[in-house]
């Protein structure tokens, strides 16, 4: 069963707040800011928010994986390199979903090893856990929700539901099939 937990107008308004925030916090920087989408999940939020942003971008993105089914496989698994060095540039590392904050964290590392000048992170959604469980905090995020499994707006049940415009909370899902109602 899918429970509503925010509507795209909803989403559409936190995003323009951070787009402001963002643009006013490298609005100095004299480099562009090289914004880095942790695919896929953060696909759609991606390409909202930097439509608020309101500097020069460039957008790349990284491949990785580290759920299996609904629970965190404990590794991450990075499956590209970035088309520019990260060498010197400033980035913005978004995802969707801030967990145990091992992806956001194993990434951010990689990227400051490579040279990067700065990497701050930016989540859609960051998931209560006790704070021993956390790993990293986002420098910004959308909402804060407890810790559910949730879809839609990017997120995904084993590749599912990524196209709901909306986020919702994924309960009793033994079937693995997706709902019928939501279309
Ligand atoms: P972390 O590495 O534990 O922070 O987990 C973050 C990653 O796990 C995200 O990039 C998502 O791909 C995935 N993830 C965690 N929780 C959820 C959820 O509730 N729905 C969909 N994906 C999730
Ligand atoms: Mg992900």
């Amino acid at each position: 069963m899918l429970v509503p937990l925010f509507t795209s107008e909803i989403i559409a308004e936190r995003v323009a707040v951070l787009g402001k925030e963002i643009t006013e916090t490298y609005q100095s920087e004299s480099v562009p800011l090289t914004v880095v989408s942790i695919l896929t999940g953060s696909i759609f939020f991606s390409v909202d928010l930097v439509r608020q942003i309101r500097l020069h971008v460039k957008m790349d993105a990284i491949l990785a994986q580290s759920y299996v089914h609904h629970a965190s496989s404990g590794e991450v698994l990075i499956k590209n390199k970035l088309k520019e060095s990260p060498a010197g540039a400033n980035i913005l590392l978004l995802d969707d979903i801030l967990d145990t904050g091992l992806t956001l964290k194993t990434i951010q590392s990689s990227l400051l090893e490579q040279g990067a000048a700065s990497v701050k992170t930016c989540v859609l959604l960051d998931k209560e856990l006790p704070p021993e469980k956390k790993m990293t905090h986002a420098d910004w995020f959308a909402f804060r929700i407890p810790p559910k499994y949730v879809v839609g707006y990017g997120l995904d049940s084993d590749e599912l539901y990524r196209n709901l415009p909306g986020i919702y909370e994924l309960q009793d899902d033994d079937s693995g099939k997706p709902e019928d109602f939501v279309f």
